[in-house]
């Protein structure tokens, strides 16, 4: 028997047929090369998922919660500010998701990107930043460090956290935590925003573009570093090992990094409605993120600035554009300053200033040598 005669009688167009014997390949695969399951073959896997079949609307169905009780294990908040989104119009709502004992970071992130008043005075909007915590867990720090966290919050009024314990594996948990709370106390922030605190944010280049969106109404909006077909890591020795059980294909739906990402109200809204049917038992946050997003039939944007793990070349070119910047701890403070400084955007000013920014950005960004940070292509943006 002639598949092909079949197909071609039928009138099936070329294309349908290529992507019919794509499937049967992939699917081929899937049976046949499960013992060489490593990386490569996974993101082949993956990807020809991703671009080729590309119906996330198993989420739905399957990841739905059987009954209803498991969301439902609502946990307590320690520490609170329900009062914190009083102010009329708040243009982003800023979690920064922290564990206990990070003391250092979030004092830094308060003197820098974290600052409602510099934000006020400086850029004339309103945020509004929380830190967003569980309950230490080691047994033998736990009493000293949560009497700390009570005394910095009575200085600063800016830690909301709940009694599950404060973990890696804890970490959708804690997303649910923001969901929760912007919904019940903030829902009137246009923007909200969760981001790590080992991470840089420009804020006057982010506010300055979130002014711009909120003034043309946009809806149905969220940003970040897009990863497009990431497969499960199945891996077991992997931090981000994730079962069969858990999760089934060979695709994630579209997220972006939780490292830091952007989302409208409207969304916020959708997304939190969905979180409440879905299984959160998958851990990794941000992926269960694009998991409720997916159901609501919300797609993620991709920013160039917006940076993967690795850091942004320090550069005034480079300032000029950034929106966000992965690991930096120690040099938050001196990269703040340096960002920030209005010198910055004088430097791709005239025709001149522009071909040399271009070229400075080509040189740091389209390496041949991979370094996790702008793509090439933020270089002619
Ligand atoms: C998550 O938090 C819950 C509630 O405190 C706790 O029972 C559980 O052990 C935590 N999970 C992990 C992996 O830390
Ligand atoms: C959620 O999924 C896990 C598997 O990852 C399963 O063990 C659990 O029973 C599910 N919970 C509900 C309420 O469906
Ligand atoms: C999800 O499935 C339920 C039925 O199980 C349906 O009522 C609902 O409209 C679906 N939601 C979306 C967003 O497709």
């Amino acid at each position: 028997m002639d598949i092909r005669m079949l197909v071609s009688g039928r009138r099936v167009r070329k294309w349908h047929f290529l992507q019919l014997c794509a499937t049967c390949f992939i699917l081929s695969l899937m049976v046949f090369w499960e013992p060489f399951n490593n990386h490569i073959v996974s993101h082949m896997k993956s990807y020809s998922y991703r671009y080729l079949i590309n119906s996330y609307n198993f989420v739905n169905e399957s990841l739905s919660l059987k009954h209803s009780e498991d969301g439902a294990t609502r946990y307590q908040y320690l520490i609170n500010h329900r009062e914190k989104c009083h102010a009329q119009d708040v243009l982003l709502l800023l979690f920064v998701k922290t564990a206990p004992e990070n003391h250092a970071r979030r004092s830094a992130i308060r003197k820098t990107w974290g600052n409602e008043k510099y934000v006020r005075s400086e850029l004339n909007a309103n945020i509004k930043t929380l830190f967003a915590l569980g309950a230490p867990s080691s047994p033998l720090t736990r009493e000293a460090l949560q009497r700390r966290l009570f005394e910095e919050d009575q200085v600063y009024n800016d830690i909301i956290q709940q009694d599950f314990a404060d973990s890696f594996y804890n970490l959708t948990l804690k997303l649910l935590m923001q969901f929760s709370w912007a919904n019940t106390f903030c829902s009137h922030a246009k923007f909200l925003m969760t981001a790590d605190d080992d991470i840089f944010i420009h804020m006057p280049n982010l506010i300055e573009y979130l002014q711009g969106l909120e003034q043309i109404g946009v809806q149905d909006f969220w940003i970040g570093r897009v990863h497009r077909g990431a497969p499960p890591v199945r891996n077991k020795h992997s931090k981000y090992y994730v079962s069969y059980e858990m999760y089934q294909w060979p695709a994630y739906p579209d997220y972006t990094a939780g490292a830091a990402y952007v989302i409208s109200n409207d969304v916020a809204a959708k997304v939190y409605e969905a979180s409440q049917t879905l299984n959160s038992s998958l851990y990794i946050d941000d992926v269960f993120m694009g998991l409720c997003a997916n159901k609501m039939g919300i797609v993620p944007q991709y920013h160039v600035f917006f940076s993967g793990e690795g850091k942004a070349p320090y550069h005034p070119c480079i300032y000029d554009k950034m929106m966000t910047s992965h690991g930096h701890v120690q040099d938050l403070q001196d990269l703040w300053e340096d960002a920030t400084d209005p010198e910055v955007k004088t430097v791709s000013k005239g025709f001149i200033g522009q071909i040399y920014c271009r070229i400075v950005k080509i040189f740091y960004l389209c390496r041949l040598t991979y370094v996790d940070t702008y793509p090439c292509r933020a270089a002619f943006v």
